[in-house]
């Protein structure tokens, strides 16, 4: 029999997750990234360590897990109707013409920290590298440290690099990497090796956090910095501070980050779910890996090294010197004291590549997903033009770090994105598809049931937290931020133009859609 050649390249099987627990994983893998181990302890650090972490757990129960549940939901409702975008899943749960282009932050946003969270990935399999082959141990304090890392940036004229080569080097490979675990597609691509790097970088984890633990008093002189007194730092609670609105915001903030919520980045995934698989257990289990990884390993590793170490007061002014520096100067400076130090050091790093790439997959995935969808493109066609593209966006971020590219896209992404997606979600899933629906769908073949507090919460309280959190910050420094009040003059054409990429950036994927949608069958998008 001879077969039609067939014109049913649209009605292909759509992309599965092969097993739950690959799901859990690649989602887990997602969450569990730089945040966990490097923004995390800067955050806790900055913002008072155990001020820090009462509100975060308040924003874990309050924002957390309620929008892990909406986007897992909303991410399995959209997928089963041939939607894998947060595009595509607005557009099926609300009528109005407009969801669509909402919808479509859910893909520029995952896109824009892409573009500069690989090129630190890319410091950390560099970092590996240089710890093993002995090149950080020429640096023998904090400032050596420091101008070793902005040396390899390309911050300064001299120095151990003479130019940004090395730096570009580690990034292609990262890039590469990338790219190829992408056009492995959903189950051999993404899934496999979310499957082999979660369990190793538990492991590496796990070793590392023996070690720290084994650094007891390292000074004699200061018997009192030591790793329990480091613990202590980090959970002791201090009410006093609970009144300061930022730390409140920064714990949010970290939240919805490490949890790769509010961005779209989980519709994605989650749209790869058949229609009758759970939801509620699978994100709970995600979640819960994720805190694991977050406040019990990423809290037992640099901040009680960097305490015993340095004492409280240099750990808090070595955290607010850079975002990166407790990460990229005090964990070498630690383990480069110690017996077999490049190796620990290897396997901090390396820890942090796994742990990266697994993310930013997960940050690629929904354009991918959009180039599928919307332009029927084929998976590798998709992953060859996104890599062309994000290769091409990528290039600011690398030249020209040192003019605040790479802390411009993170405010607009990493952070104001984050809220406005988020609550544009929830308050599309609570209030515009209805919560009674909603609630429906969250249990449609759940294996656990959620009491109904969260209801209440969701419909409630995580819309007017977010409202709280942006309200908040339009007050106390949009206008200042916006105007770039404060801001090396130099810097301005840089961070301007930065600006005008983010806008044509989002103003393009809106056009081709609108494009796409006019001159394609409806029967995608
Ligand atoms: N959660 C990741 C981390 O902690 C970052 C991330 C954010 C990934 C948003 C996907 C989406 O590093």
């Amino acid at each position: 029999m001879t077969q039609k050649p067939s014109r049913v390249a649209h009605h292909r099987e759509p992309e599965r997750w092969g097993s739950k627990i690959g799901i859990i994983l690649a989602v887990a893998g997602s969450a569990i990234g730089l945040g966990n181990f490097l923004r995390f302890p800067v955050q806790a650090a900055q913002n008072g360590g155990g001020a820090f972490m009462i509100p975060y757990f308040v924003a874990l129960l309050l924002l957390g897990i309620p929008l892990a549940l909406v986007e897992w939901t909303i991410g399995r409702f959209g997928g089963a109707h041939g939607h894998n975008t947060a595009a595509g899943a607005f557009g099926s749960m609300w009528r109005w013409r407009g969801a669509k282009y909402l919808g479509l932050l859910g893909v520029f946003g995952p896109w824009v920290i892409f573009l500069y969270y690989i090129y630190v990935e890319s410091w950390t399999l560099a970092y590996g590298y240089f710890s093993i082959t002995g090149l950080l141990n020429d640096a023998h304090d904090q400032a050596g440290l420091v101008a070793f890392l902005r040396s390899f940036q390309g911050l300064l004229p001299s120095g151990v690099f003479r130019d940004i080569g090395a730096a570009y080097f580690f990034f292609l490979v990262t890039f590469g990497v990338n790219l190829l675990v992408l056009a492995g597609g959903i189950r051999r691509g993404i899934e496999l090796v979310s499957k082999i790097f979660l369990p190793l970088l538990f492991l590496f984890a796990v070793i590392l956090v023996i070690r720290v633990f084994w650094l007891g008093a390292p000074h004699e002189m200061h018997p009192e910095w030591n790793v329990i007194e480091g613990l202590g730092y980090l959970w002791n609670p201090n009410f006093s501070v609970l009144g300061n609105s930022r730390v409140w915001l920064a714990a949010a903030g970290q939240i919805l980050f490490t949890l790769s919520v509010g961005i779209g980045a989980i519709v994605t995934y989650a749209s790869y779910l058949k229609r009758d698989e759970d939801v509620t257990l699978s994100s709970l289990t995600a979640v819960g890996m994720n805190e694991f990884a977050e406040v019990i390993l990423g809290g037992c590793l640099i901040i009680p090294a960097a305490f015993a170490f340095f004492g409280p007061h240099q750990m808090t002014e070595i955290a607010k010197g850079g975002a990166f520096n407790l990460g990229f100067v005090t964990m070498p400076l630690v383990f480069g004291s110690l017996p077999l130090g490049n190796l620990f050091g290897c396997l901090w790093f390396l820890l942090l590549f796994l742990a990266g790439i697994t993310s930013s997959i997960s940050l690629a995935q929904p354009v991918i997903a959009f180039f599928q969808n919307v332009f029927g493109f084929k998976r590798n066609k998709a992953v060859g033009i996104f890599g062309i593209l994000s290769f091409l966006l990528a290039q600011p971020a690398i030249w020209w770090l040192g003019y605040g590219v790479v802390d411009e896209m993170d405010f607009w992404a990493g952070t104001v994105c984050l809220v406005i997606f988020a609550l544009l979600e929830v308050i599309l899933f609570g209030w515009v598809f209805g919560m009674e629906h909603g609630w429906r769908q969250i249990h449609h073949a759940a294996q656990i049931k959620l009491h109904s507090v969260f209801k209440t919460v969701i419909r409630y309280v995580t819309p007017a937290y977010l409202l709280f959190v942006l309200g908040f910050w339009l007050y106390d420094n949009a206008k200042t931020t916006i105007l770039m009040a404060g801001l090396d003059p130099a810097n301005r054409p840089y961070v301007m133009g930065t600006r005008w990429m983010l806008i044509g950036l989002f103003l393009i994927l809106a056009l081709s859609m609108r494009w796409a949608l006019k001159h394609r069958k409806p029967h995608e998008a």
